[in-house]
Parts: structure tokens; sequence; C-alpha cells
């Protein structure tokens, strides 16, 4: 055999551009496998490359899906292996592209095992959130370990997104203490729930809320994907020697800031994107989850939350539930 069906994004725009198509399997190259994919994520940067205002890195494949979960069947295993995968192994995957079809190749180094205990769904759930908040709370914001010491808080922008309620989790349950914007009294308990200090952004300042819930001191890290106009808040909103770390800008690229507000409480701005970074740079990533994050999953302290699983086919589906916001963790398509 070797064609395999595939969504493809037919011209830019609504969801329903998505379509079922037949592309020819892929081949891995060096240092590269071919998974048989069970289940990939639905992230909104799908939502923005179908919109056509987010191109896929030079290289990449065409198809949507940033992140799968399947069998190992066949590829180059020979060179740097660090979690010994073998043919026939259940991996998921992080990927530049390509993830919305039967059969994706990844680099070997952004395969890790699917957790023991996991589902293929589950497992599916986990990189793209998890690669994005280890890179930018822990390895950018340095959660933990700046001028508020391991006691260190942190601000989530959006906790009921899919990298939100992975950022409550993985903070909350490494001991740090949490707090989430979101959008409606529905969301605000399901982060809560997580374990964070809810805040409805639509009838409480968060700026007012931080500062109430730490006599005054602020939070050491935001996590923010609103930016524009929540920018001059936060920076009120961190304490001395805090970090905001920008992962997208929902709200606008543009925002006024006091430039010495940064200098007396040596606060630092930074960001990232996660998809056109190297496949060595993922790697790292990888093999830091495995060591630090994998045994918190298997131990059953941290499970993906997962909204809704669409069959394959019915992608526009599962888009156009991403673009009404209306759901909490994780859409999953499923073969
Ligand atoms: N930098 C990176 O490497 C990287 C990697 C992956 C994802 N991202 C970005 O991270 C963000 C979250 O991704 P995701 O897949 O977790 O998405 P998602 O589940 O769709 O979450 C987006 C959430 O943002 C909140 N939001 C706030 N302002 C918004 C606005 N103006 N428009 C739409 N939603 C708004 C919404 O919650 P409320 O209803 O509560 O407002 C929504 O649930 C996306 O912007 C994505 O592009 C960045």
């Amino acid at each position: 055999m070797s064609t395999m069906q595939a969504i493809e994004i037919t011209q830019p725009g609504d969801p329903d551009v998505l379509k079922l198509t037949s592309r020819t399997i892929p081949k891995p190259g060096a240092d590269e496998v071919l998974i048989k994919v069970a289940a990939a994520g639905v992230n909104r940067p799908d939502v923005f490359q179908r919109q056509g205002n987010y191109a896929p890195p030079p290289g990449a494949s065409d198809l949507p899906g940033l992140e799968v979960a399947g069998e190992l069947i066949d590829g180059d295993l020979g060179g740097n292996n660090p979690f010994g995968l073998r043919r026939g192994d259940a991996v998921c995957a992080l990927l530049t592209g390509g993830g919305y079809a039967e059969y994706v190749v990844a680099p070997l180094a952004q395969c890790l095992p699917v957790p023991v205990g996991f589902s293929m769904i589950e497992a599916a759930a986990l990189p793209e959130n998890y690669f994005t908040v280890w890179s930018n709370v822990f390895d950018r914001g340095q959660l933990g370990h700046g001028e508020g010491g391991a006691d260190e808080s942190l601000l989530v922008q959006g906790g009921s997104s899919g990298i939100g309620v992975t950022a409550i989790q993985l903070a909350h349950t490494l001991g740090h203490r949490v707090f989430a914007t979101a959008g409606n009294a529905e969301k605000c308990a399901a982060c809560e729930k997580l374990g964070a200090i809810a805040i409805n952004y639509r009838n409480q300042d968060f700026v007012e809320e931080v500062k109430r819930h730490t006599d005054g001191r602020g939070v050491d890290v935001i996590l923010d994907m609103v930016a524009g106009d929540y920018v001059p808040r936060e920076l009120n909103a961190l304490a001395e020697g805090g970090r905001l770390v920008f992962i997208a800008t929902l709200g606008g690229n543009k925002a006024g800031i006091d430039a010495s507000l940064i200098m007396r409480r040596r606060l630092t701005v930074t960001g990232s994107t996660l998809r056109a970074r190297s496949v060595a740079f993922k790697g790292a990533i990888a093999y830091q989850l495995h060591a630090k994050i994998w045994p918190l999953l298997e131990s059953g302290r941290v499970r993906p939350v997962i909204h809704q699983v669409f069959p394959a086919a019915e992608a526009a589906k599962a888009h156009a539930l991403m673009e009404s916001s209306a759901h909490i963790g994780k859409i999953m398509l499923q073969w």
C-alpha cells in the first residue's frame, strides 16, 4: 500500500476548506521514523494555518497537524535514540506539520514513548502543549529559579486553552501557586479544579486579583497568549525580578510599556515560537520532558484534559469548535 488518507487545506478559509483526500505515504529519511497515526491533536496554530495566516516552515508538510500518537512502523533507529525506541512501539511525536494523516514522518528525536497507562488519544494530546509549556514556563520563564526562589508563582492567561490547562497542571503539580484567567464561570471552575486560583477576566481585574492574593507582591512568571493591551497591566502584576513570557498575541502585537518599571523592578520580557526551531532544540526538550514530566504522567498525578474527540474525517467540525472557544482543554482527531 502506498497511499493514505489525509486531511488537507484545499484553500485558505473557513473550517469547511478542510477535506479528506488521498496522499502518498511519506518516506522517512535519515534520523526519521514513520508513524501509523492513531490520533492527532488539534491546536490553535492549525486554525491559523487553515486561515492562511501561518505558513508551514520550509521543508514541512503542507498538511496541518503538529502532534500525533501511533505505532512506530519504520525508519532510521540507528542514530541518537535516547529512549531506545523500536519498530512496533507506541510513540507520541511533535511535528512541524502533517499530523492530520494516517501516516506521518517525524524526527526520531521528537518522538517519546507513550506514557504507560495512556491511551493513544491521551498521548497525542501531549507533545505540542508539553513542549511549549516546558520551553516557555520552565526554560525561558525559569519558574522556581528566579528571585522568588522555589516557591515562585505563575499566572496563566487563557487558562482553559490546551496550553493553559497544561501550564496549570504542570506548575501546580510541581508545587507552584498558579493563577489563571478565563472568560466564563465554567472555564474558571475547570481551572480551579486543576489547582489554579481562577480569575474571570470579563468581570475581574487580573492585576488587582493577583496583588490581592499575594499581599501586593505580584507573580513571578506570566505565560501570555494575549499581549496587546494586557502588556502594561502584566508588567504591573509581576513581582520584582518577574518574567513575562509571550507565546501568542491573540489580543494584538503592539503595546505601550513603561521601560522604567522594567528597570526598577528588574523584569524580563521574553517569548518564543516552537515550530521552526531545530530538531536538536526540540530533542533537548523531549529529553527533559521524559526525565521530569513522564514520571508525573505515569504515576497518574497529571492527566491531559480531553474536551472532545472527532473522527479525522470531521476535522472541519473540530476546527469550528476550536474557533468557538467553547472548549476546555484538548480537541482531538482519531483515525
Ligand atoms: N509560541 C509557541 O510556541 C506556541 C505553541 C503552541 C501554541 N501557541 C499559541 O498558544 C495559544 C493557545 O493555543 P491552544 O492550542 O491551547 O489554543 P486554544 O485551546 O484554542 O486556546 C485559546 C484560548 O485563548 C483564549 N483567548 C484569549 N483571547 C483570545 C482571543 N482574542 N481570541 C481567541 N481566543 C482568545 C480563549 O479562552 P477564553 O474564552 O477564556 O478567552 C481560548 O480558549 C494560541 O494562540 C497558539 O497559537 C504558541
